[in-house]
């Protein structure tokens, strides 16, 4: 990839905001500009070529959808509470400019309106304890999935009529008052939220981990952000894995 000279635009709750034109991945684009920026960044293209998604899986480009990755200080301790409180903010985002949609998570973070995937959230390290959080919203429209077992949606389709960039500073300011909350009132309060919102909660899932598939029912999220999962076999506790309905 050609690294591509940022356009500075401004500076949107605790990050200084860049849009450029194109990229492979807005997550590879923010591991450049961090270590030598040394100040909090969020990152958009308007094009992005080889978007990447969890587990190996890769991210459509489509015109209008929002790419944007911005860094983010996580201690190693509470790695799995902020992978939820990324995706309850995006949740909580739309149901703020929507109230009356039906915007659900998916565990961990997949957000979820009117029954399909409207947004997906790809965390990676940059060094440290520093890392890049990599959203994808659909906006203007969904892709084609297969094989996922369930369709993708957008804001678009379901009469939520804004653009990107808008989205874009409603979801920075909308996760830094969430972020506050959470440094002064801790888990909790944002848990409840997160459960509110959550799917399949109380239901027999499967879920995917590295090494194996468990099924069981989901009963809640722990204090760390993981699920916990009624077995046969008793009651586990997975740190990470994808969720089938
Ligand atoms: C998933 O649901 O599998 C996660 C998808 C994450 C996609 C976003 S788009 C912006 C950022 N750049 C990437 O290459 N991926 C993330």
């Amino acid at each position: 990839d050609e690294f591509m000279l940022p356009v500075y635009k401004e500076k949107i709750a605790l990050w200084d905001w860049y849009e450029i034109e194109s990229t492979g991945s807005t997550n590879d684009e923010i591991k450049r500009l961090v270590p030598s920026s040394g100040s909090s960044v969020a990152l958009s293209a308007i094009r992005q070529t080889g978007g990447r998604g969890r587990r190996g899986r890769g991210w459509q480009e489509i015109e209008g959808n929002l790419y944007l990755t911005f860094s983010l200080n996580i201690p190693a301790a509470e790695l799995s509470r902020y992978v939820c409180l990324i995706g309850l903010s995006l949740a909580e985002t739309v149901k703020e400019i929507a109230p009356q949609s039906d915007v659900r998570i998916k565990w961990p973070n997949d957000v979820f309106l009117g029954g399909k995937k409207l947004s997906g959230i790809l965390l990676e390290n940059i060094c440290g304890s520093l890392w890049a959080v990599g959203i994808g919203v659909n906006v203007a429209a969904a892709p084609e999935l297969s094989g996922t077992g369930y369709e993708a949606g957008s804001l678009k389709e379901n009469g939520i009529m804004l653009d990107r960039i808008e989205f874009l500073h409603y979801y920075l300011a909308k996760f830094a008052s969430d972020l506050e909350q959470y440094r002064r009132e801790g888990f909790l309060p944002l848990k409840e939220r997160w459960l509110g919102l959550a799917l399949n909660c109380r239901q027999k899932i499967s879920v995917k981990t590295e090494t194996a598939v468990k099924t069981g029912e989901f009963l809640t999220i722990d204090d760390n952000g993981y699920l916990m999962l009624k077995t046969g076999e008793g009651i586990e506790r997975i740190v990470a894995g994808d969720l089938f309905m």
